[in-house]
């Protein structure tokens, strides 16, 4: 476990994929050298990394670490300076119609028809997916009935708290039935009651076989939910590995600073 949270520490920074396929899954998402520049900032410099079918990979980071510009190219809003993204081995750059149909995202920044209601909500989208009328149907209440606000579908949005709002948010990336989701910080301003929510219906969601690319601020909401995790920093992934490999990376930083300290307390 030590070796390998070495190796992570080694890597981190380098050009390259630093956090490779694991527990012998298939690689479902390959992240490779993405950048984007705006202007003559650098918001995401040379990011590599892959994602095994079916698991949950954090990215974690602060404000402005590069975690939405990054989900923005591999979604296919933004496009990259440089660099690609592959679904299933198919390419964005080549292949862009076809990823999408696989992919779905859950937006930082709320997305809804306020004066809408929530079936209405998962029409329009669902619409806009190319789905049928009967299919819209379907999906829409088995997505309401799976976030928990079924009773709640002919009450306009506006009338929802932001929690609500933040489940309807995370059923519209779900009305294509993605086998890759992207969710970008999907728990922000949320009460822990529907945060909980969220969660379980994330891990459901695991459980039937999705990808899931899941950011976040906070290490303890990565602890609960994901297989690896990197760590994003002014536009560059700093540590990367499971859980595990990172606590060791951790506890070795801290190892490090204690005997720094002891020496330079000894030399004083
Ligand atoms: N459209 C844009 N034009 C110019 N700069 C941008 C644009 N979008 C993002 N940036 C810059 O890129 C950097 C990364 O921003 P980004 O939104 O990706 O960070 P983030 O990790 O998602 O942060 P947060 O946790 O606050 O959502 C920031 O310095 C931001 O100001
Ligand atoms: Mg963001």
């Amino acid at each position: 476990m030590q070796e390998a949270a070495k190796t992570t520490l080694s890597r981190a920074g380098r050009t390259g994929p630093i956090h490779q396929a694991h527990d012998g899954r298939a690689v479902a998402v390959d992240v490779q050298h993405l950048v984007k520049t705006f202007g003559k900032h650098e918001a995401v410099k040379d990011v590599s990394f892959t994602i095994g079918k079916g698991e949950i990979f954090g990215l974690l980071g602060p404000n402005g670490a590069g975690k939405s510009t990054t989900i923005n190219m591999m979604c296919g809003y933004l496009k990259p300076t440089s660099g690609d993204v592959s679904v299933n081995g198919l390419s964005l750059s080549e292949h862009v119609r076809q990823v999408k149909r696989i992919i779905g995202v859950v937006p930082q920044e709320i997305a809804l028809y306020k004066d809408l209601n929530s079936l209405e909500n998962l029409n329009f989208f669902g619409k806009i997916y190319g789905l049928s009328t009967q299919e819209c149907k379907q999906r829409a209440e088995k997505l309401l009935n799976f976030v928990g606000l079924y009773d709640r579908r002919n009450e306009p949005v506006k009338t929802f708290s932001g929690g609500m709002q933040r489940r309807i948010n995370m059923a519209i990336g779900l009305m294509n039935e993605p086998e890759f989701l992207m969710m970008d910080e999907p728990t922000v301003g949320v009460d822990p009651q529907s945060r909980e929510h969220i969660f379980t219906t994330i891990e459901q969601l695991r459980d039937q076989g999705t990808t899931i690319l899941y950011t976040t601020h906070y290490m303890e909401e990565a602890e609960r939910l994901c297989n690896h995790i990197a760590i994003m920093d002014q536009g560059k992934i700093i540590a990367a590995g499971t859980l595990e490999q990172l606590l060791a990376l951790r506890d070795q930083q801290q190892e490090v600073q204690r005997r720094m300290a002891y020496r330079n307390c000894l030399s004083n």
